[in-house]
């Protein structure tokens, strides 16, 4: 019977030691790491003959739109749900994201990239209590600049494989960069736009970038985020000449 070999690295708590645990389950057509993990949770036992408690992870969608399912699987970033095992080289050893708090297992603390992106009104200001009327227009050119942006599933790999995001730099990640961006091009979100530029500015803001490029090389919906970084760069720089001149 052709099998998986699985090396998965767990921890039972956040300050608990990690140890690796190996698992070998049947192999099946058009599997992928969430429906083995799945598998494994059916029959938690060891290669070693030990029975073992399932393992906790993260997901949800099963389709890549979530953004919760993100790890390090054969030492890259990405989503388990939509990496497929035929593909992998064997065995596939899975981690917990580097670079965030562990809860237990595979399941990590993301909640700073919606810090961030509080931090920086990531969001089209709209009164909702009462009715607006329809909205401005946004020509189909600018719409497709847009969309690809807007794809962001909140996952975090770019900051996983970012070398600024670390405890040292508190650097906020290519993915709120890029949704500054966004917000910024939309006719209504763009009333913030010097709130979410000036967020951008001083320690952990968009100077800590060194542009190399990780970032986008692991975005799993292919946003276009040194074009993004580049734009809010410029546009980071020209406000603070601004308000230099202005004081
Ligand atoms: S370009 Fe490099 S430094 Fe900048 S966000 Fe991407 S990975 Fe990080
Ligand atoms: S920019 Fe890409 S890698 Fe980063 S959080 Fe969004 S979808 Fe994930
Ligand atoms: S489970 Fe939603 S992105 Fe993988």
């Amino acid at each position: 019977m052709k099998t998986v070999v699985f090396k998965i690295k767990r921890q039972a708590n956040p300050d608990s030691a990690a140890q690796w645990e190996c698992f070998e389950i049947p192999w099946k057509p058009g599997m992928n790491v969430i429906s083995s993990l799945m598998e494994i949770a059916t029959n938690p036992v060891t290669t070693g003959g030990v029975t073992t408690s399932p393992i906790t992870y993260d997901a949800n969608c099963l389709e890549e739109v979530c953004g919760s399912c993100a790890m390090v699987i054969n030492g890259k970033a990405r989503m388990a749900c939509s990496a497929l095992v035929d593909q992998l080289e064997q065995p596939i050893r899975v981690e917990p994201l580097t670079k965030f708090p562990v809860v237990r297992d595979l399941a990590v603390d993301r909640s700073v990239i919606f810090e961030n992106l509080k931090a920086v009104k990531a969001w089209v200001p709209v009164d909702g209590t009462y009715d607006l009327g329809s909205g401005p227009r946004i020509a189909p050119s600018e719409q497709e600049e847009a969309y690809p942006v807007s794809r962001c599933i909140s996952c975090c790999c770019c900051m996983e494989a970012c070398p600024q995001f670390n405890d040292d730099t508190g650097f906020v990640g290519a993915a709120t960069i890029a949704q500054v961006g966004l917000f910024n091009s939309h006719p209504t979100g763009k009333a913030l736009k010097h709130e979410r530029l000036a967020a951008l500015m001083g320690d952990g803001g968009i100077q800590e970038c060194g542009y190399a490029q990780n970032c986008v090389e692991v975005c799993p919906k292919d946003i276009p985020l040194t074009r993004s970084i580049s734009e809010v760069s410029r546009d980071v720089m020209a406000q603070a000449f601004t308000d230099l001149f202005r004081r």
